[in-house]
């Protein structure tokens, strides 16, 4: 068969965020396609890259005292990091803030403009900040919800309600950024016209091209409307200044909307691969390309890459996705990912309880079928499918038989060999004939797991792969090389190699099998079977005579429960600052916290007079009978420590507090409270989520140091 040339994408992962278990579905879901398709000889490419334009990064870096180029590049080494850790491999990880990037887009607007015609200027009414002096994304926009009236709700929808709005229609709007209440301005906007009836003809074609899922079909139908209908609105691909992006060609304040330019990071990143690698870029993006393409990504954004996408380099001159993977969202335990169930975990968290980053993939595996339906990660169950299979049957099996090899001098009989046992007795309860048939369907299973692999069913190859490990055990079970080899006879130990050597080639079919999944375990297999890196046709062949394999090393131990536990408790008890999950995958511009408006104007006179102290946490307790109350023993350097009494609403564990800084206002009039006197006022931020975010140890503020 001819080598197939492929080129796969995941979704660009914002620069502003921690990947966490609900990212890690899509890419663990594509690193094993990919590493599938290379196995089997295949010329694939996997390229992503972080998504780093937009407001939410402007203001953060803005936040962190830094310039948005280096909070990204801060952010690409956390990203690459966790990347790496789960074993996710691409060829190339680039940024959308690269030169590459910003000459495609340009060329792509540049082709819309002038050639497809495809480009409009319209002038837009929006909401403007006159305090931060910038237009303001809907969700950076806060109010009253026009329909129920719940209070702090975003420009676009209401959390209590549901409902959807525009942020022009939010009673008492104020912004998110500064508190300011917000001015409508006109602004001049440039439009991808989605709407003319070119767009429309070609993604209703495009739909119909087998490029989607079935139920990625249905939704594009309806968003696509009955054929006459005009259902697309044009697309605003330009923001105002400040915005951190690439600039319009032929305007000064105007830039690309981050949407606009992100997945032409795929071709960016693409373009750095091609010259790292000397490959043509033309021939994956040419119109008349024959290499396919796929992107992989979550059904939040399909919107963007099944209209948008496709539309674009349609007109732009470039060739269309082969098709677009979406899958659902990661729920754990049934419920969206959250912080205070201690369910929102990030890569790092994860690999710092837990370290054996091939458990997730393998349970990740065993629930992805292919299509959109969300995946529940049940902690529960991931204990029990980590321990009973991919221990139970599949290493154990290596465990338990390699020793006898080794015993009786590594050396495992060959596929000639085996042809004489058929001669022999072996005094157990199965003929040969039926051992030997069994072998052959170990290994014909390779053909079921090609199309499941294919198809992204990973959970059809877990099945079928584990049904080759329990053939194998009862295969071990019945012959009982344990036996045969202690009787000492020549003949036995002859039979106990024959059973072995039998297990082992099975071992090897099931790590070629599971390789795309566990790369890192099938690694060490292969050290330990002492064969080459194998790919996927070794599975249609046999081990060579008189193989010698190398003494069995573990190759993974159990998952005990209790670091699971510990992992949930650390981020339920954590006092770091970490968003809350609204989309269990990414979110988008939602990520910036809102602030409530700001307290009146004060002098600097009025300011100073507030003596603001760091201090530290000697001793917390619980306060007897009272339920909000936490006393605390602050020392700020003076002689004797302080007794502050802390209405802490969100129950802390004290001990959790202890050692650590907190800002005081250290000449506060003492107050006389039920509980006794308390000699000042410790500040700490919160917001809805429990949580008390203090000043960290390691800071260089010192006990007793002002805050001016
Ligand atoms: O939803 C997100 O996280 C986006 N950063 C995905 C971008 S995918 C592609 F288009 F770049
Ligand atoms: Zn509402």
């Amino acid at each position: 068969m001819a080598t197939r040339k492929i080129l796969v994408t995941s979704a660009l992962p914002y620069a502003n965020g921690s990947i966490h278990l609900g990212h890690l579905v899509e890419y663990i879901q594509t690193d094993i396609w990919v590493r599938f398709q290379k196995m089997q000889g295949n010329e694939c490419h996997y390229v992503c890259a972080d998504d780093t334009h937009g407001t939410p990064i402007m203001l953060r870096a803005e936040k962190e005292g830094i310039t948005p180029e280096q909070l990204i590049a801060k952010v690409w080494e956390e990203h690459t990091r966790d990347f790496a850790a789960f074993h996710v491999e691409f060829d190339h990880y680039g940024s959308t803030n690269s030169d590459e990037t910003r000459e495609l887009a340009e060329r792509i607007y540049l082709k819309l403009r002038d050639e497809a015609k495809l480009i409009e200027k319209r002038s837009i009414e929006q909401f403007y900040d006159p305090v931060k002096q910038m237009f303001l994304p809907d969700r950076f926009i806060k109010g009253e919800c026009p329909k129920c009236g719940a209070k702090d709700q975003y420009g676009d929808n209401c959390e209590a309600c549901g409902a959807a709005y525009a942020p022009t229609e939010l009673k008492n709007p104020y912004s998110a950024v500064s508190g300011a209440k917000p001015e409508l301005r006109d602004s001049e906007h440039h439009f991808f016209r989605l709407s003319a009836d070119t767009c429309q003809q070609f993604l209703r074609k495009w739909t119909r091209s087998g490029a989607l899922q079935p139920e990625a079909a249905n939704k594009m139908q309806e968003w696509l409307g009955t054929e006459g209908e005009n259902k697309l609105s044009d697309w605003d691909i330009s923001r105002d200044a400040p915005y951190f992006g690439f600039k319009i060609p032929g305007t000064e304040d105007k830039y690309f909307y981050v949407w606009l330019d992100a997945p032409v990071g795929y071709m960016g990143s693409f373009k750095q691969l091609c010259e790292k690698k000397g490959l043509n870029f033309d021939d994956y993006w040419k119109q008349s390309s024959n290499a396919e393409l796929y992107h992989f990504i979550g059904k939040d954004i399909l919107y963007f890459h099944a209209l948008f996408w496709p539309a674009m380099l349609q007109h732009a001159g470039f060739r269309t996705p082969t098709k677009l993977f979406a899958h659902g969202f990661l729920t754990v335990n049934g419920e969206k990912m959250s912080k205070s169930r201690g369910t929102f975990i990030t890569a790092k968290s994860y690999t710092d309880h837990i370290k054996n980053t091939e458990y997730l993939r393998y349970y990740y595996a065993a629930k992805l079928n292919g299509t959109m339906e969300d995946i529940d990660l049940n902690l529960e169950d991931f204990v029990a499918k980590v321990n009973s299979d991919l221990i139970g049957k599949y290493i154990n099996i290596a465990s338990r038989a390699a020793p006898f090899l080794t015993k009786l001098g590594g050396g495992c009989i060959s596929e000639n060999e085996l042809d004489r046992y058929h001669q022999k007795d072996f005094g157990v309860d199965s003929s040969i004939d039926v051992f030997m048939s069994r072998l052959d369907d170990w290994r014909e299973m390779r053909h079921i797991l090609e199309g499941a692999y294919e198809n992204r069913n990973y959970s059809g190859a877990i099945r079928g792969i584990m049904e080759v490990a329990d053939s194998i055990n009862v295969f071990f079970n019945n012959t009982q090389p344990w036996k045969l080899a202690k009787d000492g006879s020549p003949a036995g130990q002859d039979k106990a190699r024959w059973a072995c050597s039998i297990v082992m080639e099975g071992f090897r079919l099931l790590t070629i099998y599971l390789k795309p999944i566990l790369p890192g375990v099938a690694k060490q297999a292969e050290l330990f079977l002492n064969v080459p890196e194998q790919q996927w046709e070794d599975a249609a062949s046999f081990l060579p005579e008189g193989h010698h394999i190398n003494e069995y090393q573990h190759l993974a131990t159990r998952l005990d429960p209790k670091l699971i536990e510990a992992m949930v408790a650390a981020n339920q008890e954590s006092l770091k600052p970490m968003p809350e999950s609204h989309s269990p995958t990414r979110h988008a511009e939602h990520q910036q916290h809102a602030i409530a408006p700001v307290a009146e104007t004060i002098s600097i006179d009025d300011f100073s007079k507030v003596d603001l102290r760091v201090a530290k946490i000697v001793n917390a307790e619980h306060v007897e009978g009272a339920e909000k109350l936490l006393k605390l023993t602050l020392d700020i350097g003076e002689a004797q420590p302080r007794t502050v009494f802390a209405g802490i609403k969100s129950a802390y564990d004290p001990e959790k507090l202890k050692g650590r800084l907190t800002v005081m206002v250290a000449n506060l009039a003492p107050r006389k409270m039920k509980f006794g006197m308390s000699e000042g006022m410790v500040l700490a931020a919160s917001g809805d989520a429990p949580g008390l975010f203090i000043l960290g140890p390691d800071d260089g503020a010192q006990p007793g140091m002002r805050i001016k």
